[in-house]
């Protein structure tokens, strides 16, 4: 077993990595949280493949479990399903002690996330991603949200878990098309930080895309040691840790426009993350040289890299809708070489149009 420390203090925790690790669910999550009633909050694929696992090793730890399931897709993301939620752990009666546990991808670790950031003034919860992406991204670093008719993520809070577990065996049972979308988040911590990991990503990418035991807990510790020291240096992101969000800025805005449906989220990013290495050359920051890196390794995990047909004015007043769009501008996450990273606010609507349009 792998272990990594995000240091934030009294908010500081655990993040464990290795195969057959749900089995020490309750060893873990016992060492670390004085609770006694666990809620596994889980959609029912992954119930039906984890979920009595997990409950048992709670269990054997003297928990007392319960469970309750969120229909899976993005769709769930809403107040409504908090809302359930927040109905279920009243009327099982759980109080300050009790613990949430989110056993499941991105959607079910963002709403338990938020969930218990607010039950009762927030208690403990335990991150069990069983998705790529939500393996490499979205457990760590404490975001939580549900989704507004408006707009992705436009309610939440930063709430750190407890505890992320990390079990590789369950990207064994994760569909082919989730798989490469948790890929595009790992060659965005390659840009953006690591040249030495964006290397490995392109020498063996045979490999990875068989799902190679050793080369994926090499992936998902690098990523997460990235994402640790980024998330330690600005916790709340002010500013330094929107450098998480190379490529997001289009790929929310496509995301959006097709009705989240159409893409996964990390083929969005895919695309976005060749958007962003062409808009950074056209704005002189980088060669010919880095796009053609980007665009290969994107081809090479099988993602996509070109924007469908969108009315240009829409993709430009999406991403005004951006988080990190202040007034009017929009901050752009644009890239010098692979590893050197620059936040750039005066792109002009031309400029924007011109790069959209090629
Ligand atoms: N997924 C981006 C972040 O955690 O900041």
């Amino acid at each position: 077993m792998k272990q990594l420390r995000i240091d934030l203090g009294e908010r500081s925790y655990d993040i464990l990595i290795g195969p057959g690790l749900l089995d020490q669910t309750g060893e873990e999550a016992g060492k670390r949280i004085p609770g006694r009633r666990a809620v596994v909050v889980t959609h029912p694929r992954i119930r039906q493949l984890y979920g009595t696992q997990v409950m048992y090793s709670l269990e054997q730890s003297g928990f007392e479990t319960f469970c309750i399931e969120i229909p899976e897709g993005e769709t769930s993301k809403t107040i409504k399903e908090a809302e359930r939620v927040f109905d279920f752990l009243i009327d099982s009666q759980c109080n300050r002690r009790s613990i949430l546990v989110a056993l499941g991808g991105g959607v079910i670790g963002d709403l338990t996330g938020f969930v218990a950031s607010t039950f009762m003034r927030g208690i403990p919860f335990i991150q069990i991603p069983t998705t790529l992406l939500s393996q490499v991204d979205s457990s760590v670093g404490g975001k939580t949200a549900v989704n507004h008719p408006k707009g992705k993520n436009l309610i939440g809070a930063f709430y750190q878990p407890r505890l992320v577990l990390i079990d590789t065996n369950s990207l064994t049972t994760l569909p082919e098309d989730e798989y490469r979308a948790g890929l595009a988040e790992v060659i965005k911590y390659g840009i953006i930080a690591d040249p030495a990991l964006f290397d490995f990503l392109i020498q063996n990418s045979e490999k990875i895309l068989n799902r190679d035991e050793t080369c994926l807990e090499h992936l998902i510790e690098t990523s997460c040691s990235i994402k640790a020291q980024v998330v330690e240096r600005d916790e709340t992101e002010s500013e330094y840790r929107m450098i998480l969000n190379f490529g997001h800025t289009l790929g929310h805005a496509v995301e959006a426009l097709t009705d989240y449906s159409k893409y996964k989220h990390g083929e969005a990013v895919a695309i976005g993350m060749v958007f962003a290495a062409k808009l950074s050359r056209e704005s002189g920051l980088c060669s010919d040289k880095v796009v053609t890196q980007i665009k290969n390794l994107v081809a090479k995990m099988k993602l996509p890299a070109d924007l469908p047909k969108l009315e240009t004015r829409d993709l430009i007043e999406a991403m005004y809708l951006d988080k990190k769009a202040i007034e009017k501008k929009i901050k752009f996450v644009l890239v010098r070489g692979i590893g050197e990273i620059e936040f750039v606010d005066t792109i002009s609507e031309s400029l924007l149009q011109k790069v959209l349009e090629n």
